[in-house]
Formats: C-alpha cells, sequence, structure tokens
C-alpha cells in the first residue's frame, strides 16, 4: 500500500514558510539556517522554492529521488527543487498548461545548477524511445558547450554564466521531449579581451589549451603555456575543484551528440584559437610626416599565424589595424589609426568574433535540438539568466545583467505579489492591503523610452558632436538627477554633492538587490558595439567558411550605412520579448540564495542571507502567500475537474457554475474558512484543502475507471451473451430441426421397415393360405386323381380281369377247342404240321418285314442313299434288291417329272459324264452347269444376224471360244457355231465366217486329262477341209462342245460317231506338219490361267496349273 507521507513529516525547522509563527525576519533567517545546516537546502513559501547553494554535492539528486517525488503531489515529500520540476511537468502533460521555470537570484547562487536540475528530473520522467531519449540527450548536452564558451570564473563564482539563457523545451501531447530552443542573452563579452582581478577569461582558452592534444594544438598553432597569451589572465588560470583537461573531453563528445560535424568543431576551435593570437598582436608607434603617429604591428608572427588560421590575407588586416576608412555620403575618407586605436580595434575584433561564434553556437544547437514535427507543441520555458552582482567596479554589463534581474524581480512581483492582490480585489474577496516595495520605478528608470538611462545612451551615441561617457553622466546628471534611485555627484540633487563614496565618474543605482555604483567609462562604447568596417570586411575576405557566416556586414556588396542598433537596444528589445513570452506561461519560481561570499560549504552569513532575503521580497511574498489563498480556477473548470465529487454535480450540472461549486465544496464538507467565493473564481485558501479534493478526485476516478470498466465489462459482456444466445438459438433451432429430421427419417425407415414386415407377414400369410388352398386344391386332385386313378384301375382290373376271364374262357375254350380239334384231329394234320407253322411263320415275319419297311422307307429323293437296316439275315438278299428296286422306282417317278426339254439336257449331261467322268479334271466343274448351248444369242443379237441366216439349221452351240494360232499359241476370240451339220467358226466382232467345216469332215476330237478347256478338232484326211490343217480351239465349256459333238454323231445315222480321244499329248495335223500337243502340269507366269506355247514345228506345250 502506498504510503501518504507530507513535507510535515520528520520537518526541520519549517518546510513551507508560510507555516512559520511568529513571522519575522529573524525567524525565516533561523529557519533557513537551520535547514541549511541540515543540508535541507530548499524550502517552500507555497509553491515557491527557495533553493540555498550547500556549496557541497549533497546525495538528494540520485534516480531514487527522482522516482520519490514522480507523480507526488507537491506538499507530499520535503521540499525540493524535484517537486517543484514535477508539478510544472505534471500540469504541462495532464492540464495542458505552458510552464516556465523561473530561476532567479545573485551570481553564484546556484541558478544554473537549479536550471540543470529540473532539465535532468524532466527527462528522467518524460516518455522514453529511441527517438525521445536522443532528443533528451542533445538538450542536457547543449548545457557544457554552452558553459565552455559561455561561463567563466568570477570572484563570486568559478562557474559563472556570462549570458542570459532561456531554454523553451518543447513537448508532445504525451509529454515527450519533441525538441527545444536556446535564447541568449547578451553576452559579457568584454572579459574576452580583459578580465578583473581573481577572475578567468571564458572557460573554453583554457579548456583548449589544457585538453587539446599536442597535435591540434600544433594544428591550431597554439601553445599549452597560458602565459603566452595576452588575454589569458594568469592569477587564476587554474580553478580549484575544476578540470579543464577532462572539461574539454566532456565539451567535445557534447558537441559530437548534439550534432557537430567534425569540421565545424574545427572551425570554431579555429576561431578560439584566432581569438588567443589576435590578444597577441600588439603595436607600436611610427611617427608621420604630418606629426601624427600611425600605428604599426610589432611582431608579425602571430598576426601571420591568425591569418594562416583564418584564411586571411595578412596584408588586408595588416592595413585594417592601421586605417580606418570611413564613408559617408558617397564619400570615402580613409584615416590612420593610432596606437591606442590599433589597441581597441584588435579588441573590438576579439570580442565581436568571440560573440557572434557564441552566438552561432546557440544557433547551431537550435539547429540540431529544434523540434521536427509542426504538431501542436507545449513549452517548458527554463531561464537561467546572469544573477544580480554588485562587483567593486561594475561598467556597462553589470548595469545590464542587473537591469535584466530588475526585470525578472518585476515579473515576480507583477504575479505573486500585485497581481495576485489585485485579482483578491478584483474577486470581490475580502483583502488587506500588504506593502511590498515595487520595483518597477527602477526598471522605469532604466528603460523608460523618454527618459530611462538606456534611452538617454541611445541618445547620446547617436548624436553627432563629440560624445564621450562624460557627456552621457552629464546627460542622466540632468535627466535622471530628480530620480529617487538615481544617484549621482553632479546631479542637481544636492544631497549627494558630499557623498564621497561616488566618484564623480560614476552614477549609481539602487536596486532592488541593492546600490550598485557603475563606472560610465565605456558605457558608449560598449553600447556603440562598433566594428571598424576594414576589420569586418577583412574578416568577410577570409578564406573561411565560419568567420565569412559571422561578418556578413562585411560585404562590400552590402554596404549599410545606417547604423546597426546599439546593445543596449538590442537588450532592452530582447528582455521585452522574454518578459512578454513569460507572462504567457505558467510560472514556477526557484529563489536561489547564496549562504555566503566564500563558495564555502557550512557557512551561513546572516547578513549576506537577510539582504538576499529583503530584496528577493521573500518576506512579502510569505505574508501575501499567508493572508491570501493558495490556489484559485474559474468556477466552469472547477466544477469541470471536481464534479465527479458530488452526486448532484456529476455527471452534469445544469445551473450556474459557481453554484455548482458551492453545492460540491457543500457536500464534500469542506470548511467555510478554507474557501472564498470569488466574482469568477473560487479561492481555496491552504494547498492541504486542494490536495484533499485532489486525492478525492484520483479515488474518484479511479472509482469512476472502475465503474466505466464495469459497465464496459458489462456491456461487453451482455453483447457477448446476447450474441451466444442468439447463436444459441439458431444452432438450437437448426439442432432441433436436424433432430426432427432424424427422428422423422427413423420413424419414416422404421415405418417402412414394419410396413414392409407387416407387407411381407401379409403376404406370407396370403402366400400360405394360398399355398395351403393350392395344397388343398392339389390334395383334392390328387386325392381324386388318385381317386379316379383307384377307380379306373379298379375298372381296368375289373375289366381286365373280366377280358382275362373272357379271355381266359375263350383261351380255355379254344385250348379245350385246340385240344379237342388236336385230339380230333391229331392223326390227320401230324405230317403238314411243321412245314405249315414253317410258312405261317414264314409268312408272318415278312408280312411284319413288309409292314416295318413301310414304316421306315426312305424319301423319294433319288439322292437319298438311306435304307433302313435288315431285320433278318435271311432277308439280306430281299432287302438289297428291294432297296435296288425301290430306288430305280424311285428314279424312274423323278424321271417321269422331267419336261422334253430337260430330259435332253440331262442326257446331254448324262452323255458327258459318260465321256470325261473321271477321264478329264475338267469335268467336275462342267457338272453345274447347264447346257445352254446359245451363249451369244446368235438368233437375238443383231450383229449375228447374218451369221444366223448362214446356218442352216438349228444352232445347237454358240460360243465364244479362243482359236489357238498355230504359230506361238496365243489365242484369238472365235464365235464357235455348231449345227446339227457343220461347225462354223466366225470373227467375233464382225460375225464374218472364218472357217465353216461340215461336220462329216470331222475325223476326231482331241481334249487332255487336265482341266484345261484345249481341243483339237482332227478333221478327216483328204476331207475339203483339211486343206488348211486341223483346228485347235480352246473353251472353257469344252465339255459341253465335245458333248454336243458327240451326240449330233451319236444321233445321226449317215455319220460315223466321232472319236473322242482323251490324252495328254496328241498329234495335230497343221498344213502339212503335225504338230505334237503336249500338256505339262506347272505354274504358268501369267497367274492361274494356262499358257500355250510353241516349242518348235513339232511341240506346242501347253502348261496346266497343277490342280
Ligand atoms: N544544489 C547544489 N549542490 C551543490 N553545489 C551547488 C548547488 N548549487 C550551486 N552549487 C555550487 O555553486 C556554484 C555556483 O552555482 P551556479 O553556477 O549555479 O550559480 P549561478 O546562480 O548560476 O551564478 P551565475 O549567476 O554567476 O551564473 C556551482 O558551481 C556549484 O559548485
Ligand atoms: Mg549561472
Amino acid at each position: 500500500m502506498e504510503v501518504k507521507t507530507s513535507l510535515l513529516d520528520n520537518m526541520i525547522g519549517v518546510g513551507d514558510m508560510v507555516l512559520i509563527e511568529p513571522l519575522s525576519e529573524d525567524t525565516f533567517i533561523e529557519n533557513l539556517k537551520k535547514r541549511f545546516d541540515h543540508n535541507e537546502i530548499y524550502t517552500y513559501i507555497g509553491s515557491v522554492v527557495i533553493s540555498m547553494n550547500p556549496y557541497k554535492s549533497l546525495p538528494i539528486y540520485t534516480a531514487e529521488k527522482v522516482e520519490e517525488y514522480r507523480n507526488r503531489n507537491f506538499y507530499e515529500l520535503s521540499p525540493h527543487i524535484y517537486a517543484l520540476a514535477d508539478e510544472a511537468y505534471r500540469s504541462l502533460r495532464d492540464q495542458d498548461k505552458d510552464q516556465c521555470i523561473l530561476i532567479t537570484g545573485e551570481s553564484g547562487a546556484g541558478k544554473t545548477e537549479a536550471s540543470k536540475f529540473v532539465m535532468s528530473y524532466v527527462a528522467a520522467v518524460c516518455g522514453k524511445g529511441q527517438e525521445v531519449n536522443k532528443v533528451k540527450e542533445q538538450l542536457l548536452q547543449s548545457n557544457p558547450v554552452l558553459e565552455a564558451f559561455g561561463n567563466a570564473k568570477t570572484v563570486r563564482n568559478d562557474n559563472s554564466s556570462r549570458f542570459g539563457k532561456y531554454m523553451d523545451v518543447e513537448f508532445d501531447f504525451k509529454g515527450d521531449p519533441l525538441g527545444g530552443v536556446i535564447s541568449n542573452y547578451l553576452l559579457e563579452k568584454s572579459r574576452v579581451v580583459k578580465q578583473p582581478r581573481g577572475e578567468r577569461n571564458f572557460h573554453i582558452f583554457y579548456q583548449l589549451l589544457s585538453g587539446a592534444s599536442d597535435d591540434t594544438l600544433k594544428k591550431l598553432k597554439l601553445d599549452r603555456d597560458f602565459s603566452k597569451y595576452n588575454y589569458l589572465s594568469l592569477d587564476s588560470a587554474t580553478v580549484n575543484g575544476l578540470d579543464d583537461a577532462a572539461s574539454f573531453r566532456t565539451v567535445r563528445n557534447a558537441m559530437q551528440i548534439v550534432g557537430f560535424m567534425e569540421d565545424e568543431v574545427q572551425s570554431v576551435l579555429e576561431l578560439v584559437a584566432a581569438v588567443l593570437k589576435l590578444g597577441n598582436i600588439e603595436f607600436k608607434p611610427e611617427s608621420r610626416c604630418n606629426g601624427f603617429d600611425e600605428s604599426r604591428i610589432k611582431d608579425k608572427n602571430d598576426l601571420k599565424e591568425m591569418c594562416e588560421l583564418l584564411g586571411i590575407e595578412q596584408s588586408v588586416l595588416e592595413r585594417a589595424f592601421s586605417f580606418r576608412t570611413v564613408e559617408a555620403k558617397m564619400e570615402k575618407v580613409s584615416t590612420t589609426l593610432n596606437v591606442a586605436q590599433a589597441y581597441y580595434a584588435r579588441d573590438a575584433l576579439a570580442k565581436n568574433l568571440y560573440s557572434r561564434l557564441f552566438s552561432w553556437l546557440v544557433n547551431r544547437i537550435n539547429e540540431s535540438i529544434k523540434a521536427q514535427t509542426k504538431t501542436s507543441k507545449k513549452v517548458m520555458g527554463v531561464l537561467d539568466i546572469y544573477g544580480f552582482e554588485i562587483f567593486e567596479d561594475n561598467s556597462f554589463e553589470q548595469f545590464i545583467i542587473n537591469y535584466c534581474n530588475e526585470k525578472l524581480q518585476q515579473i515576480f512581483i507583477e504575479l505573486t505579489l500585485r497581481e495576485e492582490q489585485e485579482e483578491y480585489v478584483r474577486e470581490g474577496i475580502e483583502w488587506t492591503n500588504i506593502e511590498y516595495f515595487n520595483n518597477a520605478i527602477i526598471c522605469d528608470l532604466i528603460e523608460n523610452n523618454k527618459n530611462g538611462i538606456l534611452a538617454m545612451l541611445d541618445e547620446e551615441c547617436l548624436r553627432p558632436g563629440t560624445v564621450t561617457d562624460e557627456t552621457f553622466l552629464d546627460k542622466l546628471n540632468t535627466v535622471c538627477a530628480e530620480h529617487q534611485h538615481f544617484e549621482s555627484r553632479q546631479s542637481k540633487n544636492s544631497k549627494f554633492l558630499t557623498d564621497h563614496s561616488l566618484p564623480h565618474n560614476c552614477f549609481r543605482i539602487q536596486h532592488y538587490a541593492g546600490k550598485v555604483l557603475y563606472r560610465v567609462e565605456g558605457f558608449v562604447d560598449k553600447n556603440n558595439d562598433l566594428l571598424y568596417r576594414d576589420l569586418s570586411q577583412a574578416m568577410y575576405k577570409a578564406n573561411h567558411s565560419l568567420i565569412k557566416i559571422l561578418f556578413p556586414e562585411g560585404n562590400p556588396a552590402k554596404v549599410n550605412l545606417k547604423r546597426p542598433p546599439t546593445a543596449g537596444f538590442q537588450f532592452r528589445a530582447s528582455v521585452g520579448t522574454l518578459m512578454k513570452n513569460l507572462l504567457t506561461k505558467n510560472p514556477n519560481y526557484i529563489r536561489c540564495v547564496k549562504p555566503n561570499d566564500k563558495k564555502a560549504a557550512h557557512i551561513f552569513t546572516d547578513s549576506l542571507v537577510c539582504h538576499q532575503v529583503r530584496y528577493l521580497g521573500l518576506m512579502e511574498n510569505v505574508r501575501v502567500r499567508r493572508a491570501g489563498y493558495a490556489f484559485r480556477q474559474a468556477y466552469e473548470p472547477c466544477l469541470e475537474r471536481y464534479k465527479m465529487l458530488c452526486k448532484q454535480t456529476w455527471p452534469h450540472w445544469k445551473g450556474p457554475a459557481r453554484e455548482g461549486v458551492e453545492v460540491l465544496l457543500k457536500n464534500l464538507q469542506v470548511p467555510a474558512e478554507e474557501f472564498a467565493y470569488g466574482r469568477s473564481k473560487i479561492f481555496i485558501r491552504n494547498p492541504r484543502t486542494l490536495f484533499f479534493l485532489e486525492e478525492k478526485r484520483r479515488q474518484c476516478l479511479e472509482d469512476l475507471a472502475t465503474l466505466i470498466q464495469k459497465i464496459y465489462r458489462g456491456w461487453k459482456c451482455r453483447i457477448h451473451f446476447l450474441l451466444l444466445k442468439k447463436s444459441q438459438v439458431v444452432v438450437a433451432a437448426w439442432y432441433r430441426r436436424f433432430a426432427q429430421q432424424k427422428k422423422y427419417q427413423n420413424i419414416r425407415s422404421s415405418a417402412l421397415v414394419v410396413q414392409s414386415f407387416i407387407r411381407g407377414w401379409k403376404a406370407r400369410k396370403l402366400l400360405r393360405e394360398l399355398k395351403h388352398k393350392k395344397r388343398c386344391e392339389e390334395a383334392v386332385t390328387t386325392i381324386s386323381a388318385y381317386w379316379h386313378g383307384t377307380q379306373a384301375r379298379r375298372e381296368l382290373r375289373r375289366l381286365k380281369h373280366e377280358a382275362r376271364s373272357k379271355q381266359a374262357v375263350s383261351v380255355i375254350w379254344a385250348c379245350w377247342q385246340g385240344t379237342k380239334v388236336r385230339r380230333e384231329y391229331r392223326k390227320f394234320f401230324r405230317a403238314n404240321a411243321g412245314k405249315k407253322i414253317y410258312d405261317f411263320t414264314i409268312q408272318r415275319i415278312m408280312q411284319k418285314y413288309f409292314m416295318g419297311l413301310k414304316k421306315t422307307m426312305p424319301s423319294m429323293s433319288p439322292v437319298d442313299k438311306s435304307w433302313p437296316a435288315r431285320p433278318y439275315g435271311f432277308l439280306d438278299r430281299t432287302h438289297q434288291e428291294l432297296r435296288r428296286i425301290f430306288h430305280l422306282w424311285r428314279c424312274k417317278k423323278y424321271r417321269s417329272q422331267f419336261t422334253e426339254e430337260k430330259k435332253a439336257t440331262y442326257e446331254e449331261k448324262l452323255a458327258a459324264s459318260e465321256l470325261f467322268k473321271d477321264k478329264k479334271a475338267l469335268y467336275p466343274s462342267s457338272v453345274g452347269q447347264p447346257f445352254k448351248g446359245d451363249y451369244v444369242e446368235i438368233t437375238k443379237n443383231p450383229k449375228y444376224q447374218k451369221l444366223n441366216s448362214l446356218a442352216e439349221d438349228k444352232v445347237l452351240l454358240a460360243d465364244v471360244v479362243s482359236k489357238i494360232n498355230r504359230a506361238n499359241g496365243k489365242g484369238a476370240p472365235r464365235i464357235f457355231l455348231l449345227t446339227k451339220k457343220s461347225l462354223v467358226l466366225a470373227d467375233q466382232k464382225t460375225g464374218q465366217v472364218k472357217a465353216s467345216v461340215p461336220l462329216l469332215d470331222l475325223s476326231s476330237v482331241s481334249v487332255s486329262t487336265q482341266s484345261d478347256g484345249f481341243f483339237a478338232l482332227k478333221l478327216k484326211e483328204g476331207s475339203t477341209s483339211a486343206a488348211k490343217g486341223d483346228f485347235l480351239l480352246s473353251s472353257d465349256r469344252l465339255i459341253e462342245i465335245i458333248t454336243k459333238l458327240h451326240r449330233i454323231g451319236a444321233a445321226s445315222a449317215d455319220r460315223n460317231q466321232i472319236n473322242i480321244d482323251i490324252s495328254d499329248e496328241f498329234l495335230v495335223q497343221f498344213k502339212q506338219d503335225k504338230v505334237c500337243v503336249k500338256f505339262i502340269q506347272g505354274t504358268p507366269k501369267n497367274g492361274n490361267g494356262v499358257a500355250c506355247k510353241r516349242k518348235n514345228n513339232r511341240l506346242l506345250e501347253v502348261s496346266v496349273p497343277s490342280p
């Protein structure tokens, strides 16, 4: 559990001066002292933090401390700068209020340290991340760089800021740093050329000479020995507790982190070196003829080295130190410089060089740390300005510094004292005015546009004629003499005429923090801040990138005759801007107090502290705080912020905001003395009441968050539940449907099963019944059949029996008769009985054979070879004979059906058979051919009309045959006509008769045994036809031709039958020669055909394909 603490716990003295009793300056100082002695360096006045410089390091800035103060209320823990930083950061982050942290106090009071603690605290508590950390690192590391170049050891502070610094740190809406902007205010540049006793130049000079490597120093043409440089004071060259060499490394490292390029660092160091070199340039007078002295450089070595460093032509710079060119109205006048003027010019250049370098550094850092986004930013400004200082010898710089502090005090007074009191009055809160010193009058003395000191100084500087510091003082003496805070010996105010503490060349101002005596010497010069144009032009000509940028006015192309604004004017303007800027932000004050002048720990110089308490107006601050109210807020935002603490105001209050706040406070039972109602604001007296409200609000917010979470979770659960329910209903519906479907299908299939079983059962039952019925019927039939059978058989038996009985009777009777007959006729028939029986039996058998044969007769077809088997062996011959007779008979029957024509055909066929069967191989193929006779339709074909008419009688055969050429055996087609008397050979195409042979002249016909169609018609020797020789012809219808030819011979009585000679070799008479026609079997070349070839005179070979 979080332990609640308060600043009241373990308090040393009083943590908040508001609580001190009794309130007096003594008790105030006493309290500070007590706390200081116990290392409690921070004390509050309400929300203002008083910080005492401990001059020793305290263990109160650790990471644990940061965590301790993180997100804690201001008054919850003992006073600490972290509490203020946390408060500022949180109200920037959570309430969107821009903040500024104003750190004031005199030199050495610890402002710079305080600003660093604030920055480091904010860096530690704000967001983290690679980018954010880089930004933080850059912001933090800008400090060492600026401190090296802008801080110096003074008699009051070993690390005194010699410039004013205001840093705006920019944050995004989450409170993560985005970047920053640094503004610098008037660097005390006179320190570059001259330092008061016991003080040092800016740290960087010492750091460079101590910390840079030999190599770097060589490059920069520098010597490590401080004493070699006129601009470096020797009496406090080393400072206790300051390690310049280490600091140099830190600075180099910081420059790298911030984002300086290596060549930029080098340029910066070159400029620093150049300033040191510049300080060493010395001048000597050289008399001129006009009687004036002209300055000359004593030893040009340093000048040469410096020119080499900066890339400046030596002669140009040398001339600039000896001459000065004044331009006025198109005229250029060149005057020589005397030694003093040359030194003045040298120092002015050194100061300008350094201060411009410093401004460039600030700009360069700004470039690096600039926020990258253009989104709206929240800003926390940290102001660490040089503290109020009073030296023995105070010059223009102190005047400016103190003016600045005066302005800050003014702001403090404005916001904490005057503004607060005025607000009470404005808001109608009962208020007894508290007196305090308002330093507005001093500010007016300095900055008044008409007769302010700065205005007078400017006026004097711009005035034509001789202007000196004395004339300026005279002016002040006349203008400001009456002012109660201005003191001068020569003023009209006679009061100071005898004041010996006030020298004649000085004036004194009663600042809020004390009287300061300013020596006027140098005021005009410093305010003018003039650099001879010859010098700036020489610088512009430099071949060095940085130098060129630093002296833009040296550009001859941009010669500006207008005077630049004075230093005082610039400073006043920038302070004015700063004040305006600060007024827009919520201020947080750190009032730094210095315990002693010796920079020593443990020493508490009451008088010194008392002085600071007085001028810082801390007592007044406490008084106002005690009398007033710690917190105020307009009613609307107040109600908006705390409305959740009361039921009536939450969530919306309908009435006016003030009433809402009243109801709220009443409800919360806040004691009436703790708050007051203003016109537009509520005033809360005690911070504790505010914290009470905040605490309540925090709790309430937690409750509200819980409530929102609860409602959201409830809503989410309900949505989820409704979704589940809806889904469940859908799922259930689907499931029910599915289940019902399934059930229905089950029932249906069951019903089907049951139905089928029932139907089956019914069918079986029916079947059984039908079967039974059928069986019954069958049984009946069977029974009746059996019965009938029985009856029939019985009847049959009876009939049989009856028949047998009858037969028996007849048999018996016959037997009896037989016996009787046999007995009677035994004697008569005994000798013939055997023969008779034999004949009878034979007769009987024959009868049976014939009867059987009759039943088994074969068909009437003459080709039917079947014949029933012989039943008895003794009938074998009869059986064969009968078969032959039957065959002849059926042939006769068959023939008797024939017509004459068919008969003739068959006779021809028969004749052919007789002639050729088994003699000639061609015969079987002719059996199936009908012997048509006229194959060329000689009677009908008009082509053969003539031929037909030549034939005397009926043509028996007309066909195309092939006449074999006797010479070569080739065939030529011829019409072959056969009549009863002659045969004719005629041309196939024309029908012209080639040869006509009377059949009487034909002696024989020769044919082969083969399947060929060759036949030779042999003519009788001596006949008329024989003159040409025998004919050798070939025809497929050889069988028919020969048969017909043979039958003609057979039929005619007056002629001999023509011989048919069947042989494979026969002789043919060709004219005079007898040629042998020989048939051989072979495979002729022309496929299956028969080839005939005349071999020689005697031989004609016919090759017939083998079968
Ligand atoms: N909180 C602190 N803890 C330890 N030492 C401190 C603290 N504050 C200041 N100092 C010491 O006091 C010295 C001077 O402080 P600092 O430089 O902050 O003064 P300053 O107010 O900025 O002075 P100036 O106006 O001259 O710049 C520091 O160098 C440091 O040694
Ligand atoms: Mg400082």
